[in-house]
């Protein structure tokens, strides 16, 4: 079934010809199938299709790409977020709650969870999420936390070097995620990621970071990074010098830290949402972007830093706290997050791209950031309902 889809306020493409950043068009149509764009242009110039589907005026934008989640876990920990907003720090200590409620959870329990927050980002405008393991600790609970991941999105991200779990030794857990855990999981994950930060007792330094990483990539997964989110630490220019796709966090940043990204390929994924919620400093969106850097914009969401699922609230605060333009978060919300999975699929309203948007009710993409809260972003289903 092919839908033309006209009555769009204004279309944001993201179309890297274009010559503006978001390749706005006015006067626009789309005609797509359930999964893959096939014509996007003017109005007058449409072929026609199946059956027709009129906004009335609604702005379209590409689906949000949420390339950042750790959506694996059971419990909530709501009393560590309210000890916080009393003024306690954030230091990656309450992790260990997480991974007790996750061990505890039985398989469906934690495929319902997830279900349920992958909903809830698609009722606000995500067509795309990446989801890490990190919550299981051991090599069965990774591996069944990927299993059920990798069931419902093909973003899957192997995240067992998140912490060393107590009564464990830092050498010997180094070598059961190099071996027995990363054999396991690696068939379940398209990507492997480590928590680089010495300022966290039960983190990883640079050294314990790049065995593991290296490890990851002769079992064949991509890298990504979880880089100086509490101090600037070694794991950005790490995430460089490996050729990371994405590194993540990027709080604390050396102007080292800054040159090495402009002059790499590592995607800068910064979440805002962790310092909304861990009330911390924001990251300086502003000196990467004008440094060069990618910038991607994603929501973390996990239960400890950042419980939100709401990629138009991280658009929101990357305007109103790091210097970004509307325009800008949205690409990184968009497209950067797209370039941060190394995905040319997804992010872009072109044809051949898939049939990834999101519909606004509003007229404009600035409502994004200037109707904060307001949940105006949906997806837009082609699906034909039986
Ligand atoms: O991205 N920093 C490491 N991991 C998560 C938080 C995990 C947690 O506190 O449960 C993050 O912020
Ligand atoms: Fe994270």
């Amino acid at each position: 079934m092919v839908t033309l889809i006209t009555g769009i306020g204004e279309l944001v493409t993201n179309d890297p010809d274009a010559d503006q950043l978001l390749g706005i068009m006015t006067d626009a149509a789309i005609v797509a199938d359930d999964t893959t764009i096939h014509w996007v242009g003017r109005r007058a110039d449409a072929p026609d299709a199946d059956r027709r589907l009129d906004l009335a005026g609604r702005a379209v934008v590409p689906g949000f790409v949420d390339s950042h989640t750790h959506l694996v876990f059971g419990g909530d920990r709501a009393a560590e977020f309210a000890a916080r907003m009393a003024g306690e720090r954030y230091d990656g200590g309450g992790i260990a709650s997480t991974v007790g409620a996750t061990r505890a959870a039985t398989d469906p329990e934690l495929r319902r969870n997830l279900i349920a927050h992958l909903f809830e980002l698609r009722m606000q405008g995500t067509t795309t999420v990446e989801v890490k393991s990190g919550y299981g600790l051991t090599v069965a609970d990774e591996q069944r936390a990927l299993a059920i991941a990798a069931d419902l999105t093909s973003e899957t991200t192997f995240l067992g070097a998140h912490v060393v779990p107590a009564g464990t030794a830092r050498d010997d857990y180094v070598r059961l995620v190099t071996g027995d855990m990363l054999a396991a999981c690696a068939p379940h994950a398209r990507w492997i990621d480590v928590f680089c930060e010495p300022a966290s007792p039960n983190a990883f330094d640079g050294d314990e970071a790049r065995t593991i990483l290296e490890a990851g990539r002769r079992a064949g997964l991509g890298l990504r990074v979880h880089g100086n989110q509490l101090s600037a630490g070694p794991g950005v220019q790490l995430a460089v010098e490996l050729g990371a796709a994405s590194v993540d966090h990027c709080t604390h940043l050396t102007d080292a830290d800054v040159a090495a990204l402009a002059g790499g390929d590592t995607v800068a994924t910064l979440l805002p949402g962790a310092e909304f919620s861990t009330r911390s400093t924001y990251p300086d969106a502003r000196r990467l972007i004008d440094a060069g850097v990618t910038v991607a914009l994603a929501t973390d969401c996990n239960p400890g830093t950042s419980y939100t699922s709401s990629m138009p609230f991280v658009l929101a605060l990357a305007v109103r706290e790091m210097g970004l333009t509307p325009a800008e978060a949205l690409w990184a919300a968009t497209a950067g997050a797209a370039a941060s999975l190394q995905r040319t699929d997804i992010g872009r309203i072109v044809a051949g791209a898939r049939a990834d948007l999101a519909v606004l009710n509003a007229p404009s993409y600035l409502h994004l950031a200037y109707r904060p809260g307001v949940p105006i972003a949906h997806t837009v289903e082609l699906a034909e309902r039986a």
